[in-house]
């Protein structure tokens, strides 16, 4: 057992082992193997190397600025070729540490979509929910990940940065494909690429038909700073195409698991239709126990001594967030659903410190919608096929077919 304040450190090779890809495998007990995991302390070793399980101290080291993020090591370790993408990997935000470039992306950001600014959005987010849903067929079975999930977060980009809407599916398939860089996989590398050759001239056609015909939406708030100043032409062309990738994707499986999960379950779904008012804390808490990202890594920047534990300078840090989200020191009964639960806290699924997601207000405000919109519209719906991969990176749904009208028909 190692202890997370005081006493002698220890070495990263000292500590215990959990085996988080044998937590994976089909057949694998994965509440058990991480339970069991807890009782051994906060930290763990895997042959991934160093692995925080507590969440206090993912919440701690997350904004530690003795840690670093490293975006181009999973580039790399992707087998990223010379060209665009790789260009444009090596300059955007994700790639930059604590430096002026990185504050001042972060900033540009935050005005546009940062809380206060989005909330203003949230009719509008939900007018075009409603749409969506009225726009799907009422047969047997429709299916909800590709129509709905993925439907609402490429259409809200259409929406922000002037696309017709027509170009949402491709949207959607563009950033899906984009994202399995965190697949950790390099099978999906040639599709990676490919998407973002695709996605280029497509972000530099946004911005010149922008400039030609302008409209009120979200990339003419960029252009407005790129005017005066605030953002390059390079910056505002690297922000569009960091929307596609960053604003879709996880956005629609946390849709399609919220889904998936609490109208698969007629109990918890009772409960949201008798109290909707219970429906962001019934999200958080379905997100706490089956969230999109399962492991973050940072670096250590320099040698450091955390909670007992030496950590040489370079060591790779997993936060281990399935693991976090189920810490018996912070949540009571952690593997139980609780909606109402007293001791519920900050998802880790959205990062921390100064790389923490500045699309978590607006993913929460489309999954809030989405199934407000749901509820309203299709008390009685049931999902006739739900099914989500799990890798020690990333939860994705699979497939999320849903009989829209279901008993009462
Ligand atoms: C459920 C949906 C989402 C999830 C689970 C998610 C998750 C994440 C995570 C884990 C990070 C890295 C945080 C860290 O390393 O500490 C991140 C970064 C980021 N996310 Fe999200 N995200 C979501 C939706 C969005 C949306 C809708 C947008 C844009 C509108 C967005 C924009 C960004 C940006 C720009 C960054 C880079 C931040 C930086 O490097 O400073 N995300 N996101």
């Amino acid at each position: 057992m190692v202890e997370s304040t005081g006493g002698n450190s220890i070495a990263i090779d000292e500590l215990p082992v959990i085996d988080v890809n044998a937590a994976y495998a089909p057949e694998a007990d994965f509440n058990a193997i991480v339970m069991a995991a807890h009782e051994n302390g906060p930290f763990a070793q895997s042959s991934r190397g160093f692995e925080v399980l507590g969440y206090k101290e993912c919440m701690a080291l997350m904004r530690d600025p003795r840690l670093h993020s490293d975006h181009m090591s999973l580039v790399n370790a992707m087998g990223f070729p010379e060209g665009p993408a790789m260009e444009f990997k090596k300059a955007m935000l994700l790639s930059h540490g604590r430096d002026e470039y990185r504050t001042k992306i972060r900033q540009a950001l935050t005005r546009a979509v940062g809380a206060s600014v989005i909330e203003k959005q949230r009719p509008m987010i939900r007018t075009l929910v409603g749409d969506i849903l009225n726009d799907l067929s009422q047969a047997s079975e429709s299916d909800l990940l590709h129509k709905f999930a993925f439907g609402v977060p490429s259409s809200l980009f259409c929406l922000w940065f002037g696309a017709p809407l027509e170009d949402a599916p491709w949207i959607a398939g563009l950033s899906d494909r984009i994202l399995k860089i965190f697949s950790f996989d390099r099978q999906y590398t040639p599709g990676i690429i490919s998407a973002y050759d695709e996605l280029f001239p497509y972000v530099q056609k946004r911005i010149d038909d922008a400039l030609e015909s302008p409209k009120d939406n979200l990339l003419a708030h960029f252009i407005a700073e790129n005017k005066a100043g605030h953002l390059t032409d390079t910056e505002l062309f690297h922000i569009v195409a960091m929307f596609n990738e960053a604003s879709t994707d996880n956005t629609a499986h946390g849709i399609a698991t919220a889904i998936g999960e609490l109208l698969g379950n007629r109990q918890r779904w009772q409960q949201l239709i008798d109290q909707p008012e219970l429906i962001p804390a019934a999200i958080n808490e379905n997100m706490r126990l089956s969230g999109r990202i399962n492991t973050l890594i940072r670096y250590a920047s320099q040698d450091i001594e955390y909670g007992g534990v030496e950590i040489p300078e370079g060591t790779g840090i997993s936060f281990f967030i399935p693991a976090a989200h189920r810490d018996p020191r912070v949540f009571s009964l952690p593997l139980e659903y609780d909606p109402t639960r007293t001791d519920a806290h900050n998802l880790l699924d959205f990062g921390g410190g100064v790389y923490t997601c500045l699309g978590k207000h607006v993913a929460m405000i489309e999954i809030q919608e989405a199934l407000a919109e749901l509820i309203s519209n299709y008390p009685n719906a049931q999902v006739t096929n739900f099914d989500i991969s799990s890798n020690p990176f990333v939860n994705e749904v699979a497939e999320l077919k849903v009989d829209l009208v279901g008993a009462s028909t």
